[in-house]
């Protein structure tokens, strides 16, 4: 592939091109500022590639996502999520048995440090379970020291992927004063979760095939998106050889804001308010439209899908089929498919490539399955923690690997004196 030339100030700048196997193609502008002083500017990263990976391609213009090549649909269709985990991470389907041993250690590793749980009682009745969540991941990092070795690695996997969602099952029960249960060594990691959250000592809990599913294929779709923000987090704390638990607990801490994981909740918190305001939708296309509203469409738009987000395909099915198996009839689905009609018809959102995205439907299955709202990002996190993990562990073998600090352009003052012999602090 030929080089892209760069003119700048009367001189021609080499910047080498390259492609990777998807044929997307890269302009490599590290060395621009050694050699022009100039460097690029990218608010948003929305055009800056920060690594090569292996793990996530997604076209948005095709609406495509796949894991380690493989169509999410496939996944979502075929595969558990504890499978779809091991895919991402080790970069292989496992075969049976590596499987079967893998499925074994999650739940072995479901059991977390009994301090912890009592570091629970410490926070407030009502705190939000991302912050607990957060909170308990970093402070993973204490109660399973040792994370520089190599040979410790695996163990520090099972441990997040295993930990995270008793965890957030813990944070749930807590807020609603109930008492906890232990993890199931013979469930399943999705059933697991269900126990975790909805089983009790006094009775019994069966698990319904049902939720299982549906719980498998939610946390399959929410796996991995490549370089999103909470990713991009993770890699970045971990360029500085941050451990495992605080990087990851950094990728918590970004997908707790309402443009990333927490649309889900806010979707849902929308939908109520549309409703009560009786389903006038064009109002709320309309408010959404208005620059000074503050209002957005949560649920819509996305950085890359410009055509359809495949997970909302698979997630709008979903939530139907859920819905119809449980019994369920939830009017706030109406809401949300009166709301996307209005909205994919109005010249506004047509013109800035603005659709559902994954976050727009599913707050609608969790609430079936009898999630509460302030749960819905939780589970996202559970979701995406084997690609926190995996681009974590990506990121330290990159061979281009470096820390990670980029460059401003600085509009501040220039510089002047400070005030001869006052004190402006007093
Ligand atoms: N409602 C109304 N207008 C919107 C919306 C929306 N949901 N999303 C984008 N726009 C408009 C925006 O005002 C801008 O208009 P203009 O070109 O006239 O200034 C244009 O569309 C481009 O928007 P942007 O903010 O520059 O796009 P972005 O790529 O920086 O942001 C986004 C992507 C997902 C943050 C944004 O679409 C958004 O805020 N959506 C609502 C929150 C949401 O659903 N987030 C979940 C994202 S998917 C799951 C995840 O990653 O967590």
């Amino acid at each position: 592939m030929e080089n892209a030339k760069l003119q700048l100030n009367g001189k021609t700048y080499d910047l080498p091109a390259f492609a990777g196997s998807e044929n997307e193609v890269a302009l490599d502008i590290s060395k621009l500022r050694a050699q022009s002083g100039a460097i690029t500017y990218d608010p948003g990263y929305g055009n800056t590639g920060s690594c090569k990976s292996a793990i996530t391609f997604i076209d948005g213009d095709l609406g495509i996502l796949r894991y380690r090549g493989y169509p999410i649909e496939q996944l979502a269709e075929h595969s558990t999520f504890s499978e779809t985990a091991y895919l991402l991470i080790y970069g292989e389907l496992p075969n049976k048995e590596t499987l079967r041993r893998f499925r074994e250690d999650l739940a072995h590793s479901s059991f977390i440090h009994e301090k912890m749980v009592r570091l629970l009682d410490h926070f407030p009745l009502n705190a939000h379970p991302m912050g607990v969540l957060a909170s308990l991941v970093a402070a993973m990092a204490t109660f399973y020291p040792n994370h520089g070795d190599e040979d410790q690695m695996d163990t520090h996997v099972r441990r997040l992927l295993g930990g995270v969602k008793t965890i957030a099952a813990y944070s749930y029960k807590q807020s609603i004063g109930a008492p906890f249960v232990y993890p199931k060594r013979d469930l399943g990691y999705c059933a697991n979760l269900l126990w975790l959250l909805f089983g009790t000592p006094a009775e019994d809990y069966v698990v319904s095939p049902i939720l299982d599913r549906a719980m498998n294929t939610l946390l399959i779709l929410h796996a991995d998106h490549e370089q999103n923000c909470s990713t991009s987090t993770v890699r970045m704390a971990g360029s500085s050889q941050a451990d495992i638990y605080s990087s990851v607990s950094a990728g918590i801490g970004a997908l707790s804001g309402p443009l990333h994981g927490r649309a889900n909740q806010e979707v849902i918190e929308m939908l109520e308010m549309i409703q009560a305001d009786g389903g006038n939708y064009k109002k709320y296309v309309d408010l959404a439209k208005k620059k000074d509203s503050n209002f957005r469409l949560m649920g819509f738009g996305h950085r890359v899908y410009k055509n359809f987000d495949p997970r909302a395909k698979i997630i709008k099915k979903t939530a139907d089929e859920v819905l119809t198996a449980l019994g369920v009839r939830d009017p706030l689905l109406e809401v949300a498919k009166g709301l996307e009609e209005v909205a994919l018809h109005d010249d506004f959102f047509i013109e800035r490539k603005l659709y559902p995205n994954v976050d727009f439907y599913s707050g609608i299955i969790y609430r079936a399955m009898g999630f509460p709202v302030n749960m819905f990002t939780a589970l996202f996190a559970i979701g995406r923690m084997p690609g926190w993990i995996a681009h974590w562990m990506e990121m330290r073998k990159d061979p281009d690997g470096r820390i990670h600090r980029p460059r401003q352009i600085y509009t501040g003052p220039t510089e002047r004196a400070y005030p001869n012999g006052k004190t402006p602090r007093a």
